[in-house]
């Protein structure tokens, strides 16, 4: 059976990438960080989703030699000039708590009128192996609520309202945030490359 590691130790990325294998129902063993605690945090030094997601890649890949799955995503919002950006995980301080993240956001946020408050989830999602990396990048734009609302999901889901939509991404059913998000945009878009790997 063929091998993916996803290089990743974010539970909820890592249930939405296996979400959307499972869908695919290819037969493919999945790994991630999580199962080889091991393996030390790789450094996110880039300035950029794709600078971070080749880092996370080519490092987990030199150490599990099996074809890596690696996503580098984060929100921009409008009024702060595209912050938290590739600094969302660590928006509040190194080990910011999800929670954390959204309360500094929505300080940061307080006072600011509905029309002011846009935002977008970005997300670079890179296949890496042994032959040519395949990058795939997927968008969700959306506006910043007044305060945490739901409970699924990770992140900054509990404050973020998709376009389109009154609930919140935490409020959202899961197939619902897998079709329109960032990271479900960029996945769908790797789908060719991976069928066409997976008949090599
Ligand atoms: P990184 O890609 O490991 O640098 O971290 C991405 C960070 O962006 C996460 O820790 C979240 O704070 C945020 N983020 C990325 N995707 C999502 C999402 O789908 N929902 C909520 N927050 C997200």
């Amino acid at each position: 059976m063929k091998e993916i590691f996803i290089a990743s130790r974010n539970s909820g990325k890592i249930r939405e990438i296996r979400e959307f294998f499972d869908q695919l129902d290819p037969g493919i063993k999945l790994r991630s960080l999580l199962d080889v605690p091991e393996i030390p945090d790789i450094e996110e030094t880039g300035k950029t989703f794709e600078e971070n997601a080749l880092l996370k890649a080519k490092s987990v890949f030199e150490i599990v030699k099996v074809p890596v799955i690696a996503d580098d995503s984060g929100l921009e919002v409008d009024f702060l000039g595209g912050r938290p950006g590739v600094l969302s995980a660590r928006y509040s301080g190194e080990m910011a708590s999800d929670q954390e993240n959204c309360e500094k956001l929505l300080n940061e946020l307080k006072g600011v009128k509905s029309s002011d408050r846009k935002a977008r989830f970005k997300c670079v999602i890179l296949f890496y192996g042994e032959s040519n990396p395949g990058t795939y990048e997927g968008t969700c734009e959306g506006v910043i609520g007044n305060s945490l609302s739901g409970t699924s999901g990770f992140g900054y889901d509990p404050l973020f309202i998709p376009n389109g939509y009154t609930e919140t991404f935490a409020e959202l059913p899961i197939e619902v945030k897998n079709k329109i998000s960032h990271r479900g945009k960029a996945l769908q878009k790797f789908e060719a490359a991976l069928m066409n790997w997976l008949k090599n």
